[in-house]
């Protein structure tokens, strides 16, 4: 089987990626980690954690945190290797299919992922699968409320294989609702020039 046009596309974009979308990345790392709840201890898993810019966030913030990093493309995962402390996990991964056991992290985080799962029922189902009861789901995401988001998705549409869809609020809402999460929450927001949204909701304990 041929690679996943989502893999060819990082793979040539890792050693440049932190310079080319640095306002972006921090921008939306800081919105998102506004709303990840955390404690000491607590294991935090990264669902296309790319070149690791929210875990070193999370790294530099306390060393009391348990964190753990996926994403299919290993030329992203050698960046976040390189800047992040030994102990913070990496591995390679599809969101759809996480090589984990049940219940195994207390926080499910996903930035700038989502508008890439191909299955995004089966990913939900995987996240909620690997949570603790009682865990917090944090997923911020491109929001297709915003017209420049959906210009944008437009445009990937047609020139870009790599891009699946976009969702709004609503939508990603109702998504995660059915993977029978509650305390659904979401909020959208415009970070410079990009409409961004984050939804977050927890396990049932
Ligand atoms: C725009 S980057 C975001 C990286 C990082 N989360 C951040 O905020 O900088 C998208 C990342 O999602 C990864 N990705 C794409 N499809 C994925 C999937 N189905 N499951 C997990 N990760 C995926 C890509 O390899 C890439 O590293």
């Amino acid at each position: 089987m041929s690679e996943p046009a989502v893999v060819r596309e990082y793979a040539e974009l890792a050693s440049g990626y932190d310079a080319r979308w640095s306002s972006y990345i921090y921008a939306s790392v800081q919105e998102t980690l506004a709303r990840l709840p955390r404690k000491t201890g607590d294991r935090i898993l990264d669902i296309g954690c790319g070149t690791g810019a929210l875990l070193a966030a999370l790294a530099a913030e306390s060393d009391d945190l348990q964190l753990q990093g996926i994403d299919p493309v290993p030329e992203m995962l050698a960046v976040a290797r390189r800047r992040l402390p030994e102990e913070v996990i990496l591995g390679g991964g599809w969101a759809d299919n996480l090589q984990l056991p049940d219940a195994c992290v207390d926080t499910v985080v996903s930035s700038s992922v989502f508008h890439y799962i191909r299955d995004p029922v089966r990913a939900l189902a995987e996240m909620h699968r690997v949570l603790v009861p009682g865990g917090n789901l944090v997923i911020t995401d491109w929001c297709r409320d915003f017209a420049t988001t959906r210009m944008t998705d437009w445009y990937l549409s047609m020139f870009n294989t790599a891009h699946f869809r976009t969702y709004g609020l609503a939508e990603l809402e109702a998504l995660v609702k059915d993977a029978a999460f509650t305390s659904v929450d979401g909020q959208r927001y415009k970070a410079g020039w990009w409409g961004l949204m984050t939804v977050t909701a927890a396990k049932i304990s």
